[in-house]
């Protein structure tokens, strides 16, 4: 199969851990294989890692993880947060209401798995994941998916461009480091 985005010859899905929500023991083993989901060395400057992400996201119910798959394997993860941009990000999204944004976080694709086009296809897909997340929850269609990236991430810049999301504006966070706000229509 090959991949529309990325035009590269590979399978990937983008599946839901809520999904699992009426089988345990099957999200208890889908959670184990998440946390093993690690980055490449210095990568750890970009993200959190799986289990921080995962921590978080099982202590706050407005956070639904992604699940990742390439080629049949659990490869990444990431989490759609409605309500979770905040002030710094929404004063970039020319007077966005926060309801209607969505901030994508906690995006990690493991090593092995990176460099053939699963993050470019996953940031591909979020939008469709965002409308799908709307109708399941019983809410009206969010506006926007919105997300932060170093300015020195090369790889996740030039992943979130070829998928369609557009710069908005950037700030320099507690460390000094630049990060940029971009944005996709959700709908
Ligand atoms: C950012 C990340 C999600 C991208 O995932 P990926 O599966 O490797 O992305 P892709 O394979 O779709 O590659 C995206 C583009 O970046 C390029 N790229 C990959 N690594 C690169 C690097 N170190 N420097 C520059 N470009 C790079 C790829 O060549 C590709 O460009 P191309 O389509 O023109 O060839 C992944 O690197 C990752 O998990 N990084 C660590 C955590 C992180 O940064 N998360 C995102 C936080 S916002």
């Amino acid at each position: 199969m090959t991949d529309e985005t990325t035009g590269r010859a590979t399978s990937i899905d983008v599946g839901m851990l809520d999904d699992l929500a009426g089988d345990p023991p099957a999200r208890r083993d889908l959670l184990r294989a998440l946390r093993g989901v690690t980055g490449a060395p210095g990568q750890d400057r970009f993200s959190a890692s799986a289990p921080s992400i995962l921590t978080l996201a099982e202590a706050d119910p407005a956070r639904h993880v992604l699940v990742v798959r390439h080629d049949g394997d659990v490869a990444g993860l990431g989490v759609l947060h409605p309500g979770g941009a905040n002030d710094r990000m929404l004063a970039l999204l020319d007077g966005a209401r926060p309801q209607d944004v969505v901030l994508f976080r906690g995006f990690l694709v493991d090593h092995r798995h990176q460099g053939v086009g699963v993050g470019t296809a996953v940031a591909a897909a979020l939008p469709g994941l965002v409308a799908a997340l709307a109708r399941r929850t019983g809410r009206e269609a969010f506006a926007l998916v919105v997300l932060v990236v170093d300015a020195e991430n090369a790889a996740g810049l030039r992943a979130y461009t070829r998928a369609g999301f557009a710069a908005r504006g950037t700030y320099v966070d507690e460390d000094g480091h630049t990060q940029t706000v971009m944005a996709l229509a959700a709908s």
